[in-house]
């Protein structure tokens, strides 16, 4: 609005998150002339820094999408020259009410909105809050706070740290960010699922089959297995990013686009899951591997990670949902690191063709022509359709093809990152894609019982070598359900 500004303050300015993610969407917003007029950012952390070394640190560490372009140096001292800097520790309310005043100074005769991004680990969270709540925005602009997950370790945990955050904040202050719903694939799930006809009628247990949410990494915990070590890929990745994408992909059509109408509908789907059971679980954690001359550490072998840690570092599961549309599908969800590959899919089979009259052109082999509906999230962000056809020529020869929307080829510019389109919404006061707190208790309560049975059982994970295809123990699950994963690509 004309006549105000926002403030915009990471705490945790130094840190691995800040610096490879959040300036860095900060200064591609800034490039496409996506953030306020005037707007000023500061740099929060406790080690000492002057802005200079916060503007260099900021403009070294630059890995956006922007980096390569022509003038990209010229908007970036600009941009650097709104960059600023205040050391203080983190519960301490005098170095708050320091930044506080350096905020107003920029604030001169505008009206001022403030936003905190906490880039800070869970256990720092209420004292920060608690401090920042003297740099809360006064007159009439607003105060928003970012908080980035883990949101607890469970249903109790996340329900203290709610709690708390509420004694300083109301829920339309706290903006808890998952990535996953900023990328550009999971974003058009609901455009491709609402305004297609050819998709939504067949979204339900009538035509659906199955529905595989996947999501690999090819390389181990490197570097952050002090905090990876203590919550597992289920907390890491299942809880959060699959099971979202899972509330998107099942939920009934909300009433609008309003944020609260999404969140209402992705909550009663959540809450209409039974919660995981530990005989639809596998878990896994990968060894030592040698390939290619070169050997790849296990997971207990970084020097973070105690020698005789069961942290799940993969995990495949079978969800269900007990609705009307989804009853005995079953969704089931993998993910893990260090695999033998990168991506992240959505995948949906499709039941048979009842009566199908090319059926023996296929041999015994029907699965081979489910129909298949893929949402390629990353790499290389595509949606295909793979479907059957005939071979041309003189014969009968069916074939698989892809119906491809590759965005590559079809949308040339590059695709902004995730954390650019959330910092725009947070800025702007769109909710949708933040989690509120009713649906974080919803997620908990599915996988808590289970996280809790893990544990105190000390279930042993599978162990799979570093770049394998994970523990073989996925496809038994899934041939349980009577379904094949598909292939990431
Ligand atoms: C984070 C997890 O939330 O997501 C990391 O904590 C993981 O373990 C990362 O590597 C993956 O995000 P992306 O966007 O690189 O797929």
């Amino acid at each position: 609005k004309a006549g105000s500004t926002v403030s915009i303050t990471v705490v945790g300015a130094s840190g691995d998150l800040a610096r490879k993610k959040i300036f860095p969407a900060l200064f591609a917003l800034f490039y496409e002339d996506c953030l306020p007029e005037h707007f000023t950012i500061f740099g929060y952390a406790r080690s000492k820094m002057s802005d200079e070394e916060l503007r260099n640190m900021i403009s070294e560490t630059l890995t956006c999408r922007i980096d390569k372009r022509e003038n990209c140096s010229d908007k970036m001292d600009q941009f650097l020259q709104r960059c600023f800097y205040h050391s203080g520790q983190y519960n301490s309310e005098e170095n708050f009410s320091e930044l506080d005043k350096k905020l107003k100074e920029k604030e001169v005769g505008r009206l001022p909105n403030r936003l905190f991004y906490l880039s800070i680990p869970p256990n720092i969270f209420v004292d920060v809050v608690r401090c920042a709540s003297h740099c809360a925005s006064s007159a009439n602009g607003w105060t928003r706070v970012i908080v980035e997950k883990p949101f607890g370790r469970d249903l109790e945990s996340s329900g203290e740290l709610t709690r708390c955050l509420k004694q300083h904040l109301s829920e339309d202050q706290i903006f808890r960010i998952d990535h996953y719903l900023g990328k550009e694939l999971v974003e058009n799930l609901s455009v491709l699922r609402f305004s297609n006809l050819v998709f939504e009628p067949l979204w339900s247990r009538n035509y659906i089959r199955n529905v595989q949410l996947i999501f690999s990494e090819n390389f181990g915990t490197e570097g952050r297995g002090g905090y990876f070590d203590n919550y597992g890929i289920i907390r890491d990745i299942m809880q959060n990013h699959l099971l979202q994408i899972l509330a998107l992909f099942a939920m009934e059509t909300p009433v609008s686009l309003d944020a609260e109408d999404i969140r209402n509908e992705k909550v009663k789907v959540l809450r209409s899951m039974r919660p995981l059971q530990i005989d639809d679980l596998i878990v896994g954690q990968y060894k030592g591997h040698s390939a290619g001359g070169k050997f790849y550490p296990g997971y207990t072998e970084d020097p973070t990670v105690p020698n005789d840690s069961l942290t799940p570092t993969f995990a495949a599961a079978a969800l269900f949902i007990n609705n009307a549309r989804w009853d005995g599908v079953p969704f089931l969800m993998k993910a893990g690191k260090a695999l033998h590959t990168k991506g992240a899919e959505i995948r949906v089979q499709f039941r048979h063709v009842p009566g199908n009259l090319y059926k023996r052109n296929f041999g015994t082999d029907l699965d081979k022509a489910t129909n298949e509906l893929v949402l390629r999230v990353q790499p290389d962000e595509a949606i295909y359709l793979r479907i059957n056809n005939k071979v041309p020529g003189l014969g009968m020869r069916l074939d698989r093809s892809d119906l491809n929307l590759l965005y590559k080829t079809r949308y040339p510019k590059e695709i902004p990152d995730a954390y650019e389109r959330l910092l725009l919404d947070a800025i702007e006061g769109e909710r949708r894609l933040f989690i509120r707190s009713d649906e974080l208790d919803a997620a908990w309560a599915l996988f808590t019982p289970l996280l809790k049975e893990l544990e105190e059982r000390k279930i042993a994970p599978e162990l799979y070598p570093y770049g394998s295809r994970g523990p073989v123990g996925a496809h038994y699950l899934a041939a349980k359900y009577n379904v094949r994963w598909g292939d990431l690509g």
